[in-house]
């Protein structure tokens, strides 16, 4: 491990015990999951924030869904989608084990079915980790749901640093897609965001209209 990864692993809280044990889980099944970083951040912003009304777009094992709901304040809520049947049971084990199943709402359809439609308005927070190539449609489906200086948060912007490097006529279409989507999120005219090199790189931003 790099100095300063383990440096801040060793310097911060240990993870919870059900947290590490999802998260494990996770990495034998080869899940893509958010890193434990961007887990703390989604965390951090929670409690900050008193979210207490969370759109979640990309459950899988409910890894990133479960680092937020320990942050939620009692009468705190989230929603998350993911058409995957198979891996959302197992989110659903460690919601209940962890004691947090009650307070969130798990719907098993593909986000842009369920977003034209979504009753919730007012949302605190939207994560969105999902389809890389849908995520410009989930941004324009999602914003409107967010409260004002609410924050939209999205994992993967960086993908592994390919992102990053100079296009290339072969590079594959997720790595397209993301830069696009960079270009669309970092300069909306709805939102104040910014890119941090957190995780797998991590947007955040406020809805400032
Ligand atoms: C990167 S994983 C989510 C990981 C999760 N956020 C975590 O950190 O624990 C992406 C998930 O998006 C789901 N997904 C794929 N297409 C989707 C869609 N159209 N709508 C919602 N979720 C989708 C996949 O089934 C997959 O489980």
């Amino acid at each position: 491990m790099h100095d300063i990864e383990s440096y801040l692993e060793s310097a911060q809280r240990p993870v919870d015990p059900i947290l590490l044990e999802l998260e494990q889980q996770g990495h034998r099944d080869e899940i893509p999951i958010v890193s434990r970083s961007t887990g703390r951040l989604l965390s951090v912003l929670v409690a900050c924030m008193q979210a207490n009304r969370i759109l979640e777009i990309g459950t899988a094992y409910g890894y990133s869904t479960l680092w937020m709901a320990l942050a939620l304040p009692p009468a705190g809520k989230i929603w998350t989608i993911d058409p995957d049947n198979d891996r959302t049971a197992v989110a659903t084990q460690y919601f209940e084990r962890a004691g947090v199943r009650d307070q969130i709402d798990l719907m098993n359809q593909p986000a842009l079915e369920i977003l034209p439609l979504f009753p919730q308005r007012n949302l605190d927070i939207i994560f969105i980790d999902a389809d890389k190539a849908e995520y410009e449609e989930i941004l324009e489906l999602s914003l409107p749901l967010l409260k004002l200086s609410g924050l939209v948060v999205v994992d993967n912007l960086l993908w592994g640093g390919r992102v990053a490097q100079k296009p290339h006529k072969d590079d594959d279409e997720t790595v397209k897609a993301i830069r696009k989507f960079n270009k669309t999120f970092l300069n909306h005219p709805s939102l104040d965001a910014t890119l941090l090199p957190l995780g797998d790189g991590t947007g955040i931003g406020s809805r400032i209209r």
